[in-house]
This record gives C-alpha cells, sequence and structure tokens, in this order.
C-alpha cells in the first residue's frame, strides 16, 4: 500500500516484530521485500507501530491481514487472530471507516465481522472482502502486479473506496471483480482448492506411473500443452504443503460440512491423503534404496523450506520426511539456505549443516526434498567425491537424471521409473 502511494501504519502485537520492521528489516525471508519496505520507510509512507489505538485513529481503510491457521486437534481454521483484531479496533474506528478482510476465512466470517462491528464500533462502518492471492517468493510482485483484485462488498461506497485504493493497479489494466460477501471469501479457497487439486492429481498419476513403469514428468509435460490443462502446477514430487494450501482445504471441508455441503467437497480429502502418500511414499523409497535399514546409515536432506525462495517451514514435506526418516533410525543432516533456523526452532534436535558441501559429506543416501536452484547447480561428481555411498532420490523431479547417473548415483524418483 505505501508502494502505491499511501500513508500506512502496520500493526502487530508482537512487539519484536514491530522493532525489525520498523528497522527496514523483514523478519522473514522474502526476496525483494526488504528494498520496497527500506524505500517507503525512508520515503515517510510507510511505519509500524504496537498501538492499534494510533493505527485506528489515522487510517481510513483498515486491512486485517491476520493468520487463520488451523485449529489444534481440528480440521477448522482458528479465528482468534481475526475476531480477536476486529474487537481491538472496534473501540477506535471512526464513522464511514473501512474495514477490509484479507484473511483466508471460512465463509460467512465477513457477515459476522460486520454485525460484530454493528454492535461496537460507530454507525457508518463498513465491512468488505478483498482475499489475498500472493504467492511466498513471489509476494512484491504478486502484490503489485496481481492476476486479479476480488471485493465482497454490500455498497457502491465501499466499492468505491476499493477502487480508489487500488487505482493505480486498475491503471495497468489488472482485473477488478466486485461481487457479495460469500463469494468472494469463497473464490480464495477454491483457488487454493483448485491449485491442491492440480498438485494432487499429478501425484496420483505419478503412483500409476510408478505401478506401469511410466514416467511421469513426460506425461506432465505431454498432457500440459492441452492449454485446458496447462503445464503450470503440475510438477509431480512431494507433494504441497505450508502456510496455506494443506489447512486451506481441510477447513474449507470443515466449512462445508457446517454449511450441509459436504459431499461437495469428499474429493478433497482424497486430495489431501494423496498428498501426504507422497511423504511416506519417499520414506519407503529411501528405506528400500538403503537395503531396507536406515540403522547405521547416514542422510542428507536438502532442504527444509516447504518451497525454495522461502524461509517458511510450515508443513514442510521436506522436513516431515527428514524427520520420519530420522525418527526411523538414520543419521539425518538437513541443509536449507534460508531456513534452518526456523527449522531448528520446530525441530531442535536435528542435525542442521550450513554448508551444502559439509552436509553431504559421508551420506549414504541423498533425499532432494525442495528445489532450491542452489541444488539443481550441484555437480554430480564433485558430490560423489563426499558421500559414502551414490544415491540420490529427487523428491522434485528436477535434477539432471543423466548427469548423476554419469557421476556413479543410483537415481530414483517419485512418478519415475528406477532403471
Ligand atoms: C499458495 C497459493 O499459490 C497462493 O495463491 C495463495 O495466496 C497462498 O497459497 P504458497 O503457499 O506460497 O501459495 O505456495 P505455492 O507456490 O502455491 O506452492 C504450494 C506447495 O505446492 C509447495 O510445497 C510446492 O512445492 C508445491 N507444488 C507446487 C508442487 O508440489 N507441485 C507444483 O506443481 C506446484
Amino acid at each position: 500500500m505505501a508502494e502505491l502511494g499511501f500513508e500506512v501504519i502496520g500493526v502487530d502485537v508482537d512487539p519484536d516484530k514491530v522493532a525489525i520492521l520498523q528497522g527496514g528489516h523483514v523478519p522473514f525471508y522474502e526476496p525483494g521485500l526488504d528494498e520496497v519496505l527500506d524505500r517507503n520507510i525512508k520515503a515517510g509512507r510507510l511505519r509500524f507501530s504496537t498501538s492499534i489505538q494510533e493505527a485506528a485513529e489515522f487510517a481510513d481503510v483498515h486491512f486485517i491481514c491476520v493468520g487463520t491457521p488451523q485449529l489444534a486437534g481440528a480440521q477448522r481454521a482458528d479465528m482468534t487472530q481475526v475476531f480477536g483484531s476486529i474487537a481491538a479496533l472496534a473501540p477506535y474506528l471512526k464513522p464511514n471507516d473501512l474495514v477490509v478482510g484479507k484473511s483466508t476465512v471460512p465463509v460467512g466470517t465477513a457477515h459476522e465481522i460486520s454485525e460484530r462491528l454493528n454492535a461496537a464500533a460507530p454507525a457508518g462502518v463498513e465491512v468488505a472482502w478483498n482475499p489475498e492471492f500472493l504467492r511466498e517468493g513471489f509476494a512484491v510482485e504478486d502484490t503489485l502486479r496481481p492476476d486479479r483484485l476480488v471485493v465482497g462488498v454490500r455498497s457502491q461506497r465501499a466499492e468505491d473506496i476499493l477502487r480508489e485504493v487500488y487505482a493505480p493497479l486498475l491503471a495497468i489494466n489488472t482485473p477488478f471483480l466486485v461481487t457479495d460477501f460469500p463469494t468472494a471469501e469463497l473464490v480464495k479457497v477454491a483457488a487454493n482448492s483448485f491449485l491442491a487439486t492440480k498438485i494432487s492429481f499429478i501425484n496420483a498419476m505419478a503412483e500409476v506411473c510408478e505401478a506401469a513403469g511410466a514416467d511421469v514428468t513426460q506425461l506432465a509435460e505431454a498432457i500440459g500443452y492441452d492449454p485446458r490443462i496447462g503445464n503450470r502446477f503440475l510438477s509431480a514430487g512431494l507433494g504441497f504443503g505450508g502456510g496455506c494450501l494443506p489447512k486451506d482445504i481441510r477447513a474449507f471441508m470443515a466449512r462445508a460440512g457446517e454449511l450441509g455441503a459436504d459431499e461437495a467437497l469428499m474429493f478433497l480429502r482424497e486430495v489431501d491423503q494423496i498428498n501426504l502418500r507422497r511423504r511416506s511414499h519417499m520414506v519407503d523409497l529411501a528405506r528400500k534404496t538403503l537395503s531396507g535399514e536406515f540403522v547405521g546409515k547416514s542422510v542428507t536432506v536438502l532442504g527444509a523450506a516447504f518451497k525454495p525462495n522461502s524461509d517458511d517451514v510450515r508443513d514442510s514435506p521436506s522436513l516431515d520426511v527428514a524427520v520420519a526418516v530420522s525418527n526411523a533410525g538414520a543419521k539425518v543432516k538437513v541443509h536449507d539456505p534460508k531456513a534452518l533456523e526456523n527449522a531448528a526452532r520446530v525441530y531442535p534436535n536435528m542435525h542442521y549443516e550450513q554448508d551444502v558441501m559439509r552436509a553431504l559429506e559421508g551420506a549414504d543416501l541423498i533425499i532432494h526434498g525442495t528445489e532450491w536452484t542452489q541444488y539443481l547447480e550441484l555437480d554430480p561428481v564433485a558430490v560423489a567425491k563426499v558421500v559414502n555411498t551414490r544415491h540420490v532420490i529427487d523428491g522434485r523431479n528436477v535434477l539432471d537424471p543423466q548427469a548423476w547417473r554419469a557421476a556413479g548415483f543410483t537415481y530414483r524418483a517419485l512418478g519415475r521409473p528406477t532403471a
């Protein structure tokens, strides 16, 4: 918003995060975000605070961007942060302020927030719903050049305000869709469900390819040329993780159940199962590669983040595999260019290695779990010199099988022939 020219205050309840941001740094890894942050702080358009009162009194448009993680021990979303921030904001709002929800929420939340604000905020305060589609690793680009903007509104005034807010993006012809509340809320979970389904579809094909001795990467390329299918989000491998797709499809199923529409989303259960099966399948393949025994073997896992260009380890397929292989008795070393600190916070007892060649030293098996460019650039001949036994399993189907085999490795991958 500051980059678009507005004066902005960012609020968080965590004083440490606010201090880091105010100092011009991003408290997580996101390519390009430091520069944008620094530029806008220096230009005086952006500052940070822990005072919701200060922010509320300053602004006319209030974006709610808090998290909706999976509720512990349940499949649905934990809405504490959304309703907590609304309750904290309500007493300081001014008549005619617009509260804009960006969080991914169960359908019906925008209506619920409207009711709560009707009771607790001055008359004339309105709500709009404006789902967020950015991808980690591409956050800046996705924000400044989004595929589309979706706004759920209940009045022309709310629409007009959002058209003004997004004027620079409308000027570059970004599609702008105006809907009601439930449609805007559903667009987000429908989009993420579709993406998750596409990945699980190709991973299901990978299972069949394995059974039939076929190659899923060629299959994906061949079906992807059909423009109705398209080749994006069709990479078979360890499947999806992160803070969005897994918990969003589960929360969507839970919400549909509450609405009596659970049958409609039964297939998402399968999407989730196919996805989780990839991880256990990887562990099985690793065991088989090590002649059925993990105990006494050294395994190096390349990648801890759930995807490259991120330091996010939430529901990371690669880290999950590392933990499972370690629990099964192997000596595991995990490498990641950016995510080791976060990984160590969740699993403090794993062995983390900052230097990739040191991580590979003495390995009986390499598992490639996150497709960082650094791993694609590894020289298999150099790697062959430091490992103990030459086995590699490519969990993302992006390493060059010929180059690894030429260096003496057995190269295995999910959904491809082993020969
Ligand atoms: C996702 C949505 O893409 C984004 O629009 C939404 O706003 C938030 O959730 P993100 O979680 O950043 O974004 O990751 P994404 O790029 O979608 O990847 C999700 C997972 O799927 C990763 O673990 C990735 O490795 C995996 N993936 C992706 C595949 O396994 N195969 C693919 O073909 C694509």
